[in-house]
């Protein structure tokens, strides 16, 4: 299999639980390197229904090691939850290692990240509320505690008490609501640590003596590139490194190491939270996808925003990540419209182009150019091989490889492993 990301090439929710799950049977280490609890990748096994937010998805298989990377930001609570939900459903956590360089979601970064939305009025990002930025804003700040610190009780009562002299003083001065209590988040605190300690390991070298030994390393983004904080949609993006480069910022592994790029995009497009969203469609067609492909939240239940494919975008995400090839997923739930739009290129200052225009702000003025190809009325959940998807079905997937110039080596046609063609 090879040292490969998968990274989603949209706004997130690219289906990458089920694409990753797939292509773990064939790997010995899976690293998640970037995000938290933001995420939420849905895999369904054996007719089981997995949520996961945390640990990669790879866990469902009971001899991979499966890795929470240095870029993660890590609620110990739903951490905790998590690992006991796997055990109570009979899957082993054996290979679960979480990097003590990770770092840790506290109660008051989910209380500001609330604070501060709401502070935003009108300017909203539409977070996810689970404390991601003001994580990563104290990681930035030098301030954040990692977990190496939560698993040692001295430090960590140090470190609680030092950020949350400023915390509060933020929660009580600036927002005016009350100040957090120390002994209740060291208590609580202390007991996570107590669940994850013997999972905590130094992960780089677990990954870095993978790749040395010729194990197959898959790197799991959470998010998509359009959220990424520098190549992203900002400041309508995530706080974290979503794109391709990120896995090595997350896992402490140098590009050299990496064989293979698998970027993740849905046969049409979906974004939560606000933003630019071009091809959005506020209409039938918006709401036929959003019904068919169940697009509600993971993570927030939020009904996602629906549009169609856009191409310009996906381009981008090709060339920002070096995607080497498109796995694209619910091509199912197009069927059954008659005519299929996809946008090839934007008219930006009256001047057509298939490139976006640097600034985010000024997509806002660009309007997109679409091809229209015709649509299917088969049910294609149960096809296995390309050659067997209907003739518009398989014309819709040469005209996306077309225009973003890379293959779609991999289809999903529905939720379930098996539902998945392979292309050579
Ligand atoms: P945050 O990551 O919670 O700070 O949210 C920032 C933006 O990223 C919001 O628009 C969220 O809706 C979006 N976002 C965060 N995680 C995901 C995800 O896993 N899928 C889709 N959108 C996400």
């Amino acid at each position: 299999m090879a040292n490969t990301i998968v990274v989603g090439a949209q706004w997130g929710d690219e289906a990458k639980g089920k694409i990753v799950d797939f292509l773990a049977a064939d790997a010995d280490i899976v690293v998640r390197y970037n995000g938290g609890n933001n995420a939420g990748h849905t895999v369904v096994v054996g007719g089981e229904t997995y949520k996961l937010h945390l640990i990669p998805c790879g866990i469902l298989y009971p001899d991979t090691i499966c890795i929470i990377g240095d870029g993660q930001v890590v609620d110990p609570g739903v951490l905790v939850g998590e690992m006991d939900d796997l055990t109570s459903r009979g899957a082993s956590i054996e290979g679960l290692k979480i990097s003590l360089n990770a770092h840790v979601i506290m109660p008051y970064h989910r209380l500001l990240d609330g604070l501060e939305e709401r502070r935003k009025g009108g300017k909203a990002i539409g977070t996810t509320n689970r404390g991601i930025g003001p994580a990563y804003a104290d990681k930035a700040s030098r301030i954040g505690i990692r977990v190496a610190e939560l698993i040692d009780p001295d430090r960590f009562r140090a470190r609680l008490a030092e950020n949350l002299a400023l915390k509060n003083d933020i929660l009580t001065k600036v927002y005016e609501v009350p100040a957090l209590s120390f002994d209740d988040i060291l208590n609580e605190y202390l007991g996570y640590a107590e669940k994850i300690r013997p999972y905590v390991a130094n992960t780089n070298y677990i990954v870095h003596e993978g790749i040395m030994a010729g194990k197959d390393v898959l790197f799991e983004g959470a998010q998509g590139t359009l959220l990424d904080i520098d190549y992203g949609t900002y400041p309508y993006v995530t706080s974290s490194h979503v794109v391709a480069g990120g896995a090595c910022l997350g896992t402490g592994v140098g590009p050299m190491g990496i064989d293979r790029v698998i970027g993740i995009g849905k046969s049409y497009t979906t974004r939560v939270g606000a933003g630019v969203f071009p091809t959005e469609q506020i209409n039938k067609v918006g709401e036929y996808i959003r019904e068919k492909g169940h697009e509600y939240g993971t993570t927030t239940g939020r009904a996602r925003r629906c549009g169609w494919l856009d191409a310009v975008a996906l381009r981008y995400t090709v060339m920002v990540n070096g995607l080497s090839e498109l796995a694209l997923t619910l091509l199912d739930v197009l069927g059954g419209l008659d005519t299929l739009k996809i946008c090839r290129a934007y008219i930006c200052n009256g001047e057509e182009t298939d490139k976006l225009p640097g600034d985010w702000e000024a997509v806002n003025d660009c309007t997109p150019i679409y091809d229209e190809l015709p649509g299917w009325t088969e049910d294609i959940s149960t096809i296995r091989d390309f050659d067997d998807l209907p003739a518009n079905a398989k014309a819709y997937v040469r005209r996306v490889e077309e225009l973003i110039g890379v293959p779609v080596s991999i289809i999903s046609v529905g939720p379930h492993r098996e539902d998945t063609i392979i292309r050579d």
